[in-house]
């Protein structure tokens, strides 16, 4: 039975599942009684912001009862210089999820069809649904998007196809080749969203170069995060490269001041910290070996990641979760992507590795050292 307020609502919402985040360490600490836990959850930068941008972020404290620049003009010029675009190709978002947002409600009318892979980000079906689009869902075929798939799916109501690469929760990507192909088996009109969240892991000759297809006038929007490799997941800033006259359409929905000022000066100051995201990167990759090491030696199965994060495939998979929460280790518990025997790691420091081998080591009933 729905309730009063349920009857008042925009109804393509009432089907829409709240967005469960990765649980917060205070709460499972709060709830299990016990100290020191982690979380391997949310597929951040297990890194804090190195000190330049925090003495960015010091500098403007003071200043925050003024509103921010609305239109992030250093920021946007920052990131046109560093991608060879002009400044009006960039939108800033709060977080590039604002931006997958602003994407739906600029372009896709009411019954246009939406092509995105399964499972994958779980917040395109929601915002899909939420605008009256129709959700057209296509599985992944060995843990890979499966672009041939998705290209056939294209009919004359298609509006927009979203493209995570690297995927989550899968951490597979779709190689230059792959794109290649379906950006030519698609008609031109579709606007194809290239989600790039974890691009920085991702770097590889076989990774596409998605700036070139926005060079070659192809119909498509890139979407970036500093949540990820810049270390900044608690402030909230992304931002889309596009046509300008695909961002000029984006700014007419987009909130003013929907970028904060702390997030704007910090992410300016993270694009100089080069050191800190190749010393991230080749950390991320340090700590994937030693995962793969441990998880060979457990029996534990995995998906080969090009990502900060690894999908395991366990048959009591809902148990392990909640035994690794009682050990103060939090990974991400995957029915809520459809996938009821698999737990989404995020690959942490060293020692974040350490205890979740650990864990796992006393939950499976094995002994011994890694
Ligand atoms: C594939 C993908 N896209 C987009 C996002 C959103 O990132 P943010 O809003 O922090 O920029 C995430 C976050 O985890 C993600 O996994």
């Amino acid at each position: 039975m729905s309730t009063s307020w349920e009857r008042l609502a925009n109804e393509p919402i009432l089907d829409i599942a709240p967005y469960e985040p990765g649980k917060p360490i205070e709460e499972v600490e709060r709830e299990l009684e016990i100290a020191g836990a982690i979380k391997l959850a949310s597929n951040e930068n297990p890194f804090p912001p190195p000190p330049g941008v925090l003495q960015a972020i010091r500098q403007v404290l003071g200043g925050l009862n003024r509103y921010p620049d609305g239109s992030g003009f250093y920021l946007r010029h920052a990131l046109a210089k560093r991608h060879g675009v002009s400044p009006d190709a960039i939108v800033l978002g709060n977080g590039s999820n604002e931006l997958l947002e602003l994407v739906a409600r600029t372009f896709v009318r009411h019954g246009e069809e939406v092509v995105f892979p399964h499972p994958s980000f779980v917040v395109y079906p929601s915002i899909v649904q939420s605008v009256g689009g129709i959700r057209v869902v296509v599985t992944l075929k060995e843990h890979r998007l499966d672009l041939g798939t998705m290209a056939r799916a294209v009919t004359p109501l298609t509006k927009l196809v979203f493209i995570a690469n690297p995927n989550n929760p899968t951490g597979t990507i779709v190689t230059a080749d792959e794109v290649e192909k379906f950006l030519n088996d698609i008609p031109e009109r579709v606007i194809v969203v290239f989600d790039e969240a974890y691009v920085d892991f991702a770097q590889g000759p076989d990774f596409p170069d998605s700036l070139a297809y926005l060079r070659q006038g192809r119909r498509v929007l890139i979407l970036r995060t500093f949540s990820k490799i810049a270390s900044l997941a608690g402030l909230r800033v992304g931002y889309a490269v596009a046509d300008p006259d695909c961002v000029a359409l984006l700014n007419r929905i987009r909130q003013p001041f929907n970028v904060n000022t702390v997030a704007q000066v910090a992410a300016l100051a993270a694009l100089e910290e080069e050191v800190h995201a190749r010393q991230t990167v080749a950390m991320i990759q340090d700590g994937i070996r030693t995962l793969y090491r441990a998880f060979d030696e457990l029996g534990i199965r995995y998906v080969p990641t090009r990502a900060n994060f690894i999908l395991v495939e366990m048959r009591d998979a809902a148990r392990v979760y909640q035994q690794l929460l009682r050990q103060g280790v939090i990974v991400r518990p995957m029915a809520s992507f459809g996938l009821e025997r698999a737990l989404r790691i995020t690959v942490g420091t060293p020692e974040e590795n350490a205890k979740l081998i650990q864990a796992l080591r006393t939950v499976l009933g094995k002994k011994g050292g890694v």
